[in-house]
Protein backbone atom coordinates (compact mmCIF):
# COMPACT_ATOMS: atom_id res chain seq x y z
CA UNK A 1 0.00 0.00 0.00
CA UNK A 2 1.04 3.85 -0.54
CA UNK A 3 2.09 5.95 2.00
CA UNK A 4 -0.96 8.66 3.09
CA UNK A 5 -0.88 11.02 0.45
CA UNK A 6 -3.05 13.67 3.08
CA UNK A 7 -2.71 14.39 6.65
CA UNK A 8 -6.16 13.74 7.49
CA UNK A 9 -6.48 10.96 10.09
CA UNK A 10 -9.71 8.74 10.79
CA UNK A 11 -9.95 7.85 14.03
CA UNK A 12 -11.99 5.44 15.41
CA UNK A 13 -13.71 3.07 15.64
CA UNK A 14 -15.28 4.41 19.06
CA UNK A 15 -18.14 2.23 20.88
CA UNK A 16 -19.97 5.64 21.59
CA UNK A 17 -19.22 9.14 20.21
CA UNK A 18 -20.81 11.76 22.83
CA UNK A 19 -20.83 14.60 20.44
CA UNK A 20 -22.73 17.77 22.86
CA UNK A 21 -23.75 19.20 19.54
CA UNK A 22 -27.33 21.01 18.68
CA UNK A 23 -27.90 20.88 22.70
CA UNK A 24 -29.99 24.04 23.93
CA UNK A 25 -28.00 27.34 24.61
CA UNK A 26 -29.48 27.30 28.27
CA UNK A 27 -32.09 25.70 30.69
CA UNK A 28 -32.44 22.46 30.97
CA UNK A 29 -31.45 19.42 29.26
CA UNK A 30 -33.18 16.11 28.92
CA UNK A 31 -30.74 13.06 28.50
CA UNK A 32 -32.47 12.19 25.43
CA UNK A 33 -31.49 15.65 23.81
CA UNK A 34 -27.68 13.91 24.17
CA UNK A 35 -26.46 12.66 20.70
CA UNK A 36 -24.56 9.45 21.41
CA UNK A 37 -23.16 7.76 18.14
CA UNK A 38 -22.80 4.06 18.56
CA UNK A 39 -19.63 2.38 16.61
CA UNK A 40 -18.27 5.82 15.32
CA UNK A 41 -15.43 7.28 14.12
CA UNK A 42 -14.36 11.24 13.57
CA UNK A 43 -12.05 12.29 10.52
CA UNK A 44 -9.49 15.00 11.41
CA UNK A 45 -7.58 17.42 9.04
CA UNK A 46 -5.55 20.27 10.25
CA UNK A 47 -6.55 20.28 13.98
CA UNK A 48 -9.89 20.49 13.02
CA UNK A 49 -12.81 17.85 12.91
CA UNK A 50 -14.17 17.12 9.22
CA UNK A 51 -16.75 14.55 9.57
CA UNK A 52 -18.14 12.52 12.71
CA UNK A 53 -19.59 9.34 11.07
CA UNK A 54 -20.73 5.77 11.28
CA UNK A 55 -16.62 3.93 11.45
CA UNK A 56 -17.53 1.82 8.52
CA UNK A 57 -18.52 4.98 6.81
CA UNK A 58 -15.57 6.92 7.06
CA UNK A 59 -13.30 3.59 6.50
CA UNK A 60 -14.26 3.20 3.41
CA UNK A 61 -13.80 7.10 2.93
CA UNK A 62 -10.30 6.67 4.25
CA UNK A 63 -9.07 3.75 2.29
CA UNK A 64 -10.47 5.47 -0.90
CA UNK A 65 -8.19 8.54 -0.18
CA UNK A 66 -5.64 6.50 1.76
CA UNK A 67 -6.12 9.11 4.87
CA UNK A 68 -3.94 7.77 7.79
CA UNK A 69 -5.76 5.52 10.55
CA UNK A 70 -5.21 6.11 14.01
CA UNK A 71 -7.00 2.34 15.22
CA UNK A 72 -9.14 2.03 18.69
CA UNK A 73 -8.32 -1.71 19.97
CA UNK A 74 -10.24 -0.98 22.62
CA UNK A 75 -13.83 -0.37 23.69
CA UNK A 76 -13.96 3.44 24.10
CA UNK A 77 -16.41 6.76 24.11
CA UNK A 78 -15.13 9.74 22.68
CA UNK A 79 -16.11 13.21 23.70
CA UNK A 80 -15.14 16.87 23.46
CA UNK A 81 -12.14 18.44 25.50
CA UNK A 82 -13.17 19.02 28.84
CA UNK A 83 -13.02 23.03 29.66
CA UNK A 84 -12.05 24.16 32.68
CA UNK A 85 -13.41 28.15 32.13
CA UNK A 86 -12.30 29.49 36.07
CA UNK A 87 -9.07 28.90 37.37
CA UNK A 88 -6.17 30.39 39.28
CA UNK A 89 -3.56 28.00 39.01
CA UNK A 90 -0.78 30.18 38.70
CA UNK A 91 0.92 30.52 41.74
CA UNK A 92 3.29 29.75 44.13
CA UNK A 93 3.25 28.72 47.66
CA UNK A 94 0.75 26.37 49.37
CA UNK A 95 -2.18 27.37 52.09
CA UNK A 96 -2.19 23.83 53.57
CA UNK A 97 -1.99 25.61 56.96
CA UNK A 98 -5.12 27.60 56.41
CA UNK A 99 -6.78 24.64 55.23
CA UNK A 100 -6.19 22.91 58.35
CA UNK A 101 -7.24 25.99 60.20
CA UNK A 102 -10.40 25.87 58.30
CA UNK A 103 -11.62 21.99 58.56
CA UNK A 104 -10.41 22.85 62.46
CA UNK A 105 -13.42 25.45 62.48
CA UNK A 106 -11.97 29.04 61.68
CA UNK A 107 -13.52 30.24 58.98
CA UNK A 108 -11.86 31.63 55.52
CA UNK A 109 -13.30 35.29 56.31
CA UNK A 110 -11.82 35.44 59.44
CA UNK A 111 -7.90 33.43 58.18
CA UNK A 112 -8.17 36.05 55.67
CA UNK A 113 -8.82 39.45 58.39
CA UNK A 114 -5.67 37.95 60.09
CA UNK A 115 -3.24 37.93 57.36
CA UNK A 116 -3.63 34.52 56.08
CA UNK A 117 -6.36 33.67 52.58
CA UNK A 118 -5.62 35.30 49.51
CA UNK A 119 -2.93 37.95 50.86
CA UNK A 120 -0.97 34.62 51.75
CA UNK A 121 -0.37 33.53 48.23
CA UNK A 122 0.29 37.46 47.01
CA UNK A 123 3.57 37.39 49.21
CA UNK A 124 4.69 34.16 47.75
CA UNK A 125 3.68 34.62 44.07
CA UNK A 126 5.78 38.37 44.76
CA UNK A 127 8.68 35.90 45.78
CA UNK A 128 8.65 33.83 43.04
CA UNK A 129 10.55 34.78 39.72
CA UNK A 130 8.47 34.10 36.00
CA UNK A 131 10.78 31.08 35.88
CA UNK A 132 9.33 29.83 39.20
CA UNK A 133 5.95 30.64 38.17
CA UNK A 134 6.12 28.90 35.17
CA UNK A 135 7.69 25.95 36.39
CA UNK A 136 4.92 25.18 39.03
CA UNK A 137 2.07 26.70 35.97
CA UNK A 138 3.27 24.30 33.68
CA UNK A 139 3.51 21.29 36.20
CA UNK A 140 -0.46 22.02 36.88
CA UNK A 141 -1.23 22.46 33.24
CA UNK A 142 0.33 18.49 32.52
CA UNK A 143 -2.30 17.39 35.28
CA UNK A 144 -5.28 18.91 33.53
CA UNK A 145 -4.41 18.21 30.30
CA UNK A 146 -3.34 14.18 31.61
CA UNK A 147 -7.54 14.30 32.77
CA UNK A 148 -8.80 15.44 29.99
CA UNK A 149 -9.17 19.34 30.26
CA UNK A 150 -7.50 20.61 27.06
CA UNK A 151 -8.58 24.30 27.20
CA UNK A 152 -8.30 26.28 30.67
CA UNK A 153 -8.90 29.97 31.96
CA UNK A 154 -6.04 31.32 34.49
CA UNK A 155 -6.86 34.37 36.33
CA UNK A 156 -3.93 36.44 37.13
CA UNK A 157 -4.63 38.33 40.91
CA UNK A 158 -1.94 37.00 43.24
CA UNK A 159 0.68 39.74 42.06
CA UNK A 160 -1.79 43.12 43.19
CA UNK A 161 1.01 45.19 41.90
CA UNK A 162 1.63 46.34 38.01
CA UNK A 163 5.02 44.33 37.64
CA UNK A 164 3.55 41.20 39.39
CA UNK A 165 0.77 41.17 37.67
CA UNK A 166 2.19 41.57 34.39
CA UNK A 167 4.57 39.20 35.63
CA UNK A 168 1.74 36.60 36.49
CA UNK A 169 0.10 37.24 32.77
CA UNK A 170 3.60 36.69 30.85
CA UNK A 171 4.23 33.04 32.96
CA UNK A 172 0.56 32.28 31.48
CA UNK A 173 1.66 33.49 28.28
CA UNK A 174 4.64 31.19 28.28
CA UNK A 175 3.67 28.50 29.17
CA UNK A 176 0.30 28.77 26.77
CA UNK A 177 3.20 28.92 23.69
CA UNK A 178 4.42 25.93 24.86
CA UNK A 179 1.83 23.47 26.53
CA UNK A 180 -0.70 21.56 24.57
CA UNK A 181 -3.30 22.76 26.57
CA UNK A 182 -4.46 26.03 25.46
CA UNK A 183 -4.65 28.89 28.08
CA UNK A 184 -7.07 31.65 28.35
CA UNK A 185 -5.61 34.61 30.45
CA UNK A 186 -7.96 37.12 32.24
CA UNK A 187 -6.60 40.30 35.03
CA UNK A 188 -8.10 39.76 38.12
CA UNK A 189 -5.71 42.95 39.63
CA UNK A 190 -8.69 43.10 41.17
CA UNK A 191 -9.01 40.40 43.57
CA UNK A 192 -8.08 41.91 46.75
CA UNK A 193 -7.12 45.93 47.82
CA UNK A 194 -3.66 45.03 48.50
CA UNK A 195 -2.02 46.10 51.55
CA UNK A 196 0.13 48.80 50.36
CA UNK A 197 -3.61 50.93 49.25
CA UNK A 198 -5.80 51.88 51.96
CA UNK A 199 -8.23 53.40 49.49
CA UNK A 200 -9.87 50.88 46.86
CA UNK A 201 -11.25 52.54 44.54
CA UNK A 202 -7.49 54.51 44.43
CA UNK A 203 -6.27 50.86 43.77
CA UNK A 204 -8.90 50.48 41.06
CA UNK A 205 -8.25 53.52 39.36
CA UNK A 206 -4.57 52.73 38.99
CA UNK A 207 -5.73 49.58 37.47
CA UNK A 208 -7.29 50.90 34.92
CA UNK A 209 -4.89 54.09 34.15
CA UNK A 210 -1.64 52.11 34.44
CA UNK A 211 -2.23 47.80 34.33
CA UNK A 212 -5.05 47.24 31.95
CA UNK A 213 -3.42 49.65 29.08
CA UNK A 214 -0.03 47.81 29.20
CA UNK A 215 -1.70 44.46 29.49
CA UNK A 216 -3.68 45.29 26.15
CA UNK A 217 -0.50 46.76 24.32
CA UNK A 218 1.31 43.83 25.36
CA UNK A 219 -2.03 41.22 24.27
CA UNK A 220 -1.46 39.62 27.33
CA UNK A 221 -5.41 39.20 28.38
CA UNK A 222 -8.29 40.07 27.10
CA UNK A 223 -10.88 39.47 29.99
CA UNK A 224 -11.08 41.00 33.47
CA UNK A 225 -12.53 40.12 36.09
CA UNK A 226 -13.66 41.27 39.88
CA UNK A 227 -14.69 39.65 43.23
CA UNK A 228 -17.41 41.68 44.32
CA UNK A 229 -17.72 40.89 48.64
CA UNK A 230 -17.21 42.74 51.88
CA UNK A 231 -13.24 41.71 52.37
CA UNK A 232 -12.75 42.72 48.62
CA UNK A 233 -14.92 45.61 46.14
CA UNK A 234 -17.91 46.98 47.32
CA UNK A 235 -20.75 46.83 44.05
CA UNK A 236 -20.00 50.88 43.44
CA UNK A 237 -16.72 50.52 42.72
CA UNK A 238 -16.69 47.21 41.03
CA UNK A 239 -19.24 48.57 38.62
CA UNK A 240 -17.28 51.67 38.05
CA UNK A 241 -14.16 49.41 37.43
CA UNK A 242 -15.74 46.95 35.13
CA UNK A 243 -17.35 49.56 32.84
CA UNK A 244 -13.76 51.46 32.20
CA UNK A 245 -12.57 48.00 31.32
CA UNK A 246 -15.28 47.25 29.05
CA UNK A 247 -14.82 51.01 27.47
CA UNK A 248 -11.28 49.63 26.86
CA UNK A 249 -12.61 46.75 24.98
CA UNK A 250 -11.90 43.62 27.80
CA UNK A 251 -14.81 40.70 28.33
CA UNK A 252 -16.04 40.93 31.76
CA UNK A 253 -16.25 38.40 34.35
CA UNK A 254 -17.03 38.43 37.91
CA UNK A 255 -16.44 36.35 41.12
CA UNK A 256 -19.95 37.20 42.58
CA UNK A 257 -22.78 35.78 45.05
CA UNK A 258 -19.67 33.78 46.83
CA UNK A 259 -20.89 34.62 50.51
CA UNK A 260 -23.37 37.57 50.07
CA UNK A 261 -25.48 38.90 47.22
CA UNK A 262 -24.93 41.59 45.05
CA UNK A 263 -22.43 40.47 42.58
CA UNK A 264 -24.66 39.13 39.86
CA UNK A 265 -26.74 42.44 39.78
CA UNK A 266 -23.33 43.86 38.77
CA UNK A 267 -22.61 41.39 36.54
CA UNK A 268 -26.08 41.71 34.89
CA UNK A 269 -25.64 45.66 34.48
CA UNK A 270 -22.15 45.74 33.40
CA UNK A 271 -23.21 42.86 30.88
CA UNK A 272 -20.61 40.16 32.07
CA UNK A 273 -19.94 37.03 29.87
CA UNK A 274 -20.21 34.76 33.07
CA UNK A 275 -21.12 35.08 37.09
CA UNK A 276 -19.18 32.85 39.05
CA UNK A 277 -19.45 31.44 42.02
CA UNK A 278 -22.94 32.19 43.37
CA UNK A 279 -23.54 30.19 46.06
CA UNK A 280 -25.50 32.68 48.43
CA UNK A 281 -27.55 33.61 44.85
CA UNK A 282 -31.08 33.22 44.94
CA UNK A 283 -34.49 33.94 42.90
CA UNK A 284 -34.07 37.00 42.16
CA UNK A 285 -30.53 36.45 41.36
CA UNK A 286 -31.39 33.84 39.55
CA UNK A 287 -33.24 36.59 37.07
CA UNK A 288 -30.85 39.05 36.98
CA UNK A 289 -29.00 36.59 35.44
CA UNK A 290 -31.54 35.22 32.94
CA UNK A 291 -32.28 38.67 31.73
CA UNK A 292 -28.79 39.59 30.67
CA UNK A 293 -28.42 36.62 29.25
CA UNK A 294 -24.95 36.05 31.62
CA UNK A 295 -23.49 32.87 31.94
CA UNK A 296 -23.55 30.86 35.72
CA UNK A 297 -20.23 29.39 36.53
CA UNK A 298 -20.39 27.43 39.54
CA UNK A 299 -17.47 26.18 41.49
CA UNK A 300 -17.80 23.02 43.35
CA UNK A 301 -14.75 22.93 44.02
CA UNK A 302 -14.85 26.03 46.46
CA UNK A 303 -17.93 23.98 48.52
CA UNK A 304 -15.71 21.27 48.80
CA UNK A 305 -12.55 23.41 49.88
CA UNK A 306 -14.72 25.87 52.30
CA UNK A 307 -17.07 23.11 53.62
CA UNK A 308 -19.87 24.51 52.02
CA UNK A 309 -23.15 24.47 50.52
CA UNK A 310 -23.15 23.90 46.41
CA UNK A 311 -24.28 26.81 44.43
CA UNK A 312 -28.23 26.28 43.34
CA UNK A 313 -27.41 25.01 40.23
CA UNK A 314 -31.01 23.04 39.58
CA UNK A 315 -32.50 26.39 40.20
CA UNK A 316 -30.64 28.29 37.79
CA UNK A 317 -30.99 25.40 34.97
CA UNK A 318 -34.48 25.28 35.59
CA UNK A 319 -34.54 29.17 35.57
CA UNK A 320 -33.29 29.31 32.45
CA UNK A 321 -29.55 29.88 33.19
CA UNK A 322 -26.65 28.89 31.34
CA UNK A 323 -24.44 26.34 33.48
CA UNK A 324 -21.33 26.34 33.68
CA UNK A 325 -19.24 24.27 35.82
CA UNK A 326 -15.47 25.38 36.57
CA UNK A 327 -12.97 23.96 39.56
CA UNK A 328 -11.93 27.53 40.64
CA UNK A 329 -8.58 25.38 41.02
CA UNK A 330 -6.65 27.82 43.34
CA UNK A 331 -4.56 27.68 46.70
CA UNK A 332 -7.06 28.69 49.36
CA UNK A 333 -10.84 27.80 48.83
CA UNK A 334 -10.23 25.05 46.00
CA UNK A 335 -7.15 23.01 46.12
CA UNK A 336 -8.13 19.51 44.84
CA UNK A 337 -9.05 20.74 40.81
CA UNK A 338 -10.37 17.49 39.26
CA UNK A 339 -12.99 19.12 36.69
CA UNK A 340 -14.41 15.63 36.12
CA UNK A 341 -14.73 14.69 39.85
CA UNK A 342 -16.53 17.88 40.76
CA UNK A 343 -18.84 18.29 38.08
CA UNK A 344 -19.76 14.56 39.34
CA UNK A 345 -20.07 15.40 42.66
CA UNK A 346 -22.03 18.55 41.97
CA UNK A 347 -24.29 17.00 39.40
CA UNK A 348 -25.33 13.87 41.98
CA UNK A 349 -26.48 16.49 44.79
CA UNK A 350 -27.91 19.34 42.40
CA UNK A 351 -29.72 16.17 40.96
CA UNK A 352 -28.65 17.32 37.36
CA UNK A 353 -29.06 15.21 34.25
CA UNK A 354 -26.08 14.01 32.92
CA UNK A 355 -26.45 16.27 29.53
CA UNK A 356 -26.28 18.92 32.10
CA UNK A 357 -23.61 18.33 33.74
CA UNK A 358 -21.50 17.13 30.83
CA UNK A 359 -22.65 20.34 28.76
CA UNK A 360 -21.63 22.19 31.64
CA UNK A 361 -18.25 21.19 31.07
CA UNK A 362 -18.11 21.33 27.24
CA UNK A 363 -20.52 23.14 25.38
CA UNK A 364 -21.81 25.48 27.65
CA UNK A 365 -18.33 26.23 29.45
CA UNK A 366 -16.96 27.01 26.02
CA UNK A 367 -20.44 29.36 26.13
CA UNK A 368 -18.91 30.96 29.65
CA UNK A 369 -15.55 32.00 28.12
CA UNK A 370 -16.90 33.19 24.70
CA UNK A 371 -15.18 30.15 22.65
CA UNK A 372 -17.20 29.30 19.35
CA UNK A 373 -14.38 26.92 17.92
CA UNK A 374 -14.93 24.09 20.61
CA UNK A 375 -17.42 22.48 23.17
CA UNK A 376 -18.54 19.53 20.90
CA UNK A 377 -17.31 16.86 18.46
CA UNK A 378 -18.80 18.39 15.10
CA UNK A 379 -17.62 19.33 11.95
CA UNK A 380 -15.53 22.82 11.91
CA UNK A 381 -14.79 22.01 15.31
CA UNK A 382 -11.26 22.05 17.12
CA UNK A 383 -10.51 18.31 17.29
CA UNK A 384 -10.04 18.74 21.40
CA UNK A 385 -11.13 14.89 22.03
CA UNK A 386 -11.12 12.69 25.14
CA UNK A 387 -12.08 9.05 25.44
CA UNK A 388 -12.62 7.12 28.58
CA UNK A 389 -11.58 2.99 28.69
CA UNK A 390 -15.27 2.41 28.64
CA UNK A 391 -18.20 1.24 26.10
CA UNK A 392 -21.17 3.02 27.64
CA UNK A 393 -20.89 7.21 28.26
CA UNK A 394 -23.12 7.08 31.89
CA UNK A 395 -20.01 5.22 33.57
CA UNK A 396 -18.34 8.22 33.21
CA UNK A 397 -20.32 10.31 35.87
CA UNK A 398 -21.16 7.28 37.26
CA UNK A 399 -17.78 6.50 38.91
CA UNK A 400 -17.75 10.07 39.55
CA UNK A 401 -14.41 11.41 38.51
CA UNK A 402 -12.22 8.45 39.23
CA UNK A 403 -12.76 6.52 35.35
CA UNK A 404 -10.37 9.01 33.76
CA UNK A 405 -9.57 9.80 29.61
CA UNK A 406 -6.95 7.32 28.86
CA UNK A 407 -6.68 9.17 25.62
CA UNK A 408 -6.42 13.08 24.87
CA UNK A 409 -5.96 14.74 21.81
CA UNK A 410 -5.60 18.40 21.13
CA UNK A 411 -6.19 19.73 17.77
CA UNK A 412 -5.76 15.95 16.21
CA UNK A 413 -2.62 15.48 18.01
CA UNK A 414 -2.44 12.64 20.42
CA UNK A 415 -1.11 13.99 23.96
O1 LIG B 1 -12.54 32.14 43.61
N1 LIG B 1 -13.11 34.19 45.94
C1 LIG B 1 -12.03 34.71 45.66
N2 LIG B 1 -11.01 34.16 45.04
C2 LIG B 1 -10.73 32.77 44.91
C3 LIG B 1 -9.99 32.24 46.06
C4 LIG B 1 -8.61 32.55 45.94
C5 LIG B 1 -7.83 32.13 47.14
O2 LIG B 1 -8.38 31.78 48.20
O3 LIG B 1 -6.62 32.17 46.97
C6 LIG B 1 -11.99 31.98 44.68
O4 LIG B 1 -12.43 31.19 45.52
FE1 LIG C 1 -12.08 32.12 41.73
Amino acid sequence: MKPATSNHTLIGPFSQIVTMAELPEAGPIADEALEVLENAGVLVHEGRIVLVESYDKLLKIAEEKQYSLQKIEEPMVLMPGLIDSHTHICFAGSRANDYAMRVAGKSYLEIARNGGGILDSVRKTREATVVELVDLLKKRCDRHLSEGVTTCEVKSGYGLTTDDELKMLEAIQLVNKHHAIDLIPTCLAAHMRPPEHTDSRAYLEEVVSVLLPQIKEQGLASRVDIFIEDTAFNEEESLEYLLAAKEMGFEITVHADQFSTGGSRIAAEAGAVSADHLEASGDEEIALLKASGVVATVLPGASLGLGMHYAPARKMLDGGLCLAIATDWNPGSAPMGDLLLQAALLGAAEKLTTAETLAAITARAAKALHLTDRGSVQKGQLADLIAFPTANYKEILYQQGKLKPTKVWKQGKEV
